[in-house]
């Protein structure tokens, strides 16, 4: 079975540890929450496992048995691995349409465009606008299109709902619960919004300075309001 494997792995930014002995696995069809306060490691998680140069990371993280670890970070969506960075960084001057012709995968079947089109809400209206024309929520549903276009086996989404407003982040949250079945595929979605999560994954861990603290059904957490106010932070519902 294909499955994303995170197996005690650390990283750190120079001497700087930022994450320590995290273990996860993310298997095709289902959603698997991160969630943890600014600073916890999220983030540092997600570019350990595309390999990002900035890290040095212990452990071992495998795509289908196979190792990830050597793997240059611009060939990572070559292994079904796509990756979606919280500042979202679509081409600005370049359309919709462009940016995500850019994204086409050899592997990714003909009519990927198609099908990315007809199940990402939002994208097939924008696709003559420029990326410096959208909006926030727009980019994030670009930016997603636009890792779709390689047919991966495994998205890495970085907090997608930071900055959008709340009509946006539950239209998000629809789409995103999709994807697992129309394109076949794991999300690992990082955030610091427990509900948003807690609604939408199949397993929910939490980090907190750089180590798993909790892990379990996003029911078991809702019923946990003493590990909400501990691990997360004050004001999110
Ligand atoms: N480029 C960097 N250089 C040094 N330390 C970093 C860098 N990026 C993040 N960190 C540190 O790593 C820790 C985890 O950060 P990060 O993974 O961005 O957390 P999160 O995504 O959960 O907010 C924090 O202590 C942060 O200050
Ligand atoms: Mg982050």
């Amino acid at each position: 079975m294909s499955e994303l494997k995170i197996t005690s792995l650390s990283a750190s930014y120079g001497l700087a540890v930022a994450l320590t002995d995290v273990s996860i696995t993310l298997r095709k069809g289902e959603t698997v929450g991160l969630l943890g306060r600014n600073g916890a490691g999220k983030t540092t998680l997600l570019k350990s496992i595309v390999n990002d140069p900035e890290i040095s990371a212990t452990g071992e993280v495998t795509v289908a048995g196979a190792s990830l670890r050597k793997t240059p970070t611009y060939k990572v969506a070559r292994r079904g691995v796509a990756w979606v960075p919280d500042n979202r960084r679509i081409f600005t001057s370049l359309s919709v349409a462009e940016n995500l012709d850019i994204a086409k995968s050899r592997k990714a079947p003909g009519d990927q465009l198609d099908k990315v089109l007809a199940n990402v809400p939002l994208v097939e209206k924008l696709l003559k606008r420029r990326g410096f024309e959208l909006s926030g929520g727009e980019q994030q549903a670009v930016t997603i299109a636009r890792a779709l276009m390689g047919d991966p086996d495994f998205l890495l989404l970085d907090e997608p709902t930071e900055g959008l407003a709340p009509l946006i982040v539950e239209q998000l949250r629809t789409s995103i619960s999709r994807l697992p079945s129309l394109f076949d595929l794991g999300v690992l979605v990082t955030e610091q919004n427990f509900r948003f999560v807690t609604e939408l994954a199949d397993r929910v861990h939490i980090l907190e300075t750089g180590q798993a603290v909790w892990a379990g059904a996003p029911d078991e957490l809702v019923a946990r309001p003493d590990l909400i106010n501990r691990h997360l932070s004050v004001g999110e519902k």
